[in-house]
């Protein structure tokens, strides 16, 4: 096999695409990134100590801190930090400063997961996957998760989550700087009726026709 074999995997939240990338990893032996914890990071970071989410200067400030080998994806797989990740997200200095850290990572061989990867983050990735489901069908993957960590039907509902989502997806795909898109050599794979063991077996029939 061709080395460093990069991955790249983008699509929106709840697609599974974090999942695939996981198992990605470990079949291929690669360092994983999931390139959304550190845009929750950023978020993370101003929501701790109460600062805006809509000022540029501060959050590259905060960017440029962001220490990679340090993300909680526990802590930071909160609801509310997902969304204030798509609002420091759309800020064109905190995508430039996270950008050389990603593709530093990248550099000998990863699986990287998140909206612009094999857009922006890996133009020359090996293989390019865009992952998507429904909107329903990703809010009730998240809302289930959500009731399973705890939050209770008094304080979420499938109609909120699914109204959340439906407005992330919104301003992630109409950012004017690096948008949530496939790239033009993406495969697409839909997990809308497939679960993640068929989608994963999809990938390695498509890595071994690809002769990687
Ligand atoms: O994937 P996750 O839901 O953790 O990402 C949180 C937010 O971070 C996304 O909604 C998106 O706005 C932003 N993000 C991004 N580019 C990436 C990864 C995540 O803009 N490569």
């Amino acid at each position: 096999m061709k080395n460093p074999l990069i991955i790249a995997i983008d699509g929106p939240a709840a697609s599974g695409k974090g999942t695939l990338s996981r198992k990605l990893a470990t079949h291929f032996d690669l360092p994983h990134l999931d390139t959304g914890l550190i845009y929750r990071a950023v978020g993370q970071a101003l929501l701790q100590v109460d600062l805006p989410l809509d000022n540029e200067e501060l959050a590259a400030e905060v960017a440029q801190n962001i220490d990679f080998s340090k993300l909680d994806r526990k802590a930071l797989s909160v609801h509310e930090i997902g969304e204030a990740a798509s609002k420091v997200a759309i800020m064109p200095k905190v995508r430039e400063i996270l950008l050389q850290a990603q593709r530093d990572f990248a550099a000998k061989g990863a699986v990287l997961d998140g909206r612009d990867i094999g857009t922006v983050v890996c133009p020359n990735a090996d293989i390019k996957l865009f992952v998507t489901a429904s909107p329903q069908i990703r809010a009730k993957r998240r809302f289930d998760e959500m009731i399973e960590r705890g939050r209770t039907q008094d304080d979420v509902t499938y109609e909120a989550v699914l109204a959340d989502l439906k407005v992330r997806d919104d301003r992630d795909m109409n950012r004017k700087d690096a948008p949530l898109k496939p790239a033009q050599d993406a495969h697409l794979i839909d997990t809308s009726k497939m679960d993640i063991e068929t989608a994963f077996q999809t990938v390695l029939d498509l890595v071994k026709h690809t002769g990687l």
